[in-house]
């Protein structure tokens, strides 16, 4: 039986952010530019509707901030390369896309990430963890590994366009405040290089089958 679908990022992401969902099965290829189908030629079903997804939200949420509906590629490093006007993100998995955008000048960035609500296998726990966000899961419930997982996936989509580089799960501590639904986000660079570390902010949901985290940057 099929289920209803469940916004889950309109109360968590910034006010200067447009927001939409859609469960990428909803998601056609006939809404793609030559220039975008080109990019999943060669990738299978799942993937290519996963894509499609992203697109069709993603000129959603720029149309709303005022942008015409143009492609949107992704960069040799798998980033999407959003208008000079805009900045956004774009997650998906099975049965639930998002993608948002706020004008340029009201955010630095913006980062989303949705995962299935389901505990992290034992084994990447430690790779993903450090010791006192692996003390939190332990004393707390294990899915809330997978929320700091996916709260440290969306500071990388944050701070991507800056750094340029790949940021290792143990550069990032995320203290989550279940209470607010809101998070604090500590970099731990080794070379004391991350940037924004007063101007990230991080907010979290969920409902019975998916989480979904934002991070931005203020201006
Ligand atoms: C890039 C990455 C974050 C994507 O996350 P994911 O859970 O695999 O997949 P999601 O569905 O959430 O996100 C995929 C979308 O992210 C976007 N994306 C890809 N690379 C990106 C980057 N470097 N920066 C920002 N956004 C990126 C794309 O839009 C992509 O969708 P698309 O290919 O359909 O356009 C992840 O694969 C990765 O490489 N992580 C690196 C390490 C990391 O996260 N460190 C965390 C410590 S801070």
């Amino acid at each position: 039986m099929a289920t209803s679908f469940e916004h889950l990022f309109d109360s968590i992401a910034p006010p200067a952010a447009e927001v939409a969902e859609m469960d990428p099965e909803d998601a056609s290829e006939n809404e793609l530019y030559s220039s975008e189908l080109a990019q999943i030629a060669s990738a299978i079903a799942t993937r290519r509707r996963e894509y499609a997804a992203g697109r069709i939200l993603a000129r959603v949420a720029m149309g709303r901030c005022g942008v015409a509906a143009t492609p949107l590629l992704n960069g040799p490093d798998r980033a999407p390369i959003w208008p000079a006007a805009v900045v956004g993100s774009i997650s998906h998995t099975a049965g639930h896309a998002v993608a948002m955008a706020a004008p340029r000048g009201d955010l630095k960035a913006l980062g989303c990430d949705i995962e299935v609500r389901a505990a992290l296998p034992d084994r990447v726990d430690k790779r993903i963890l450090l010791p006192r966000e692996q003390g939190f899961v332990a004393a707390t419930s294990r899915w809330y590994g997978r929320l700091i997982f996916s709260a440290k996936e969306s500071v990388y989509k944050s701070l991507y366009p800056t750094t340029k580089r790949f940021i290792n799960f143990h550069e990032v501590e995320i203290d989550l405040d279940l209470d607010r639904g809101k998070f604090v986000i500590n970099l731990y660079s080794k070379d004391g290089k991350l940037p924004y570390q007063d101007r990230l902010r991080g907010r979290f949901s969920f409902n019975d089958r998916f989480l979904g985290t934002v991070v931005w940057i203020e201006t």
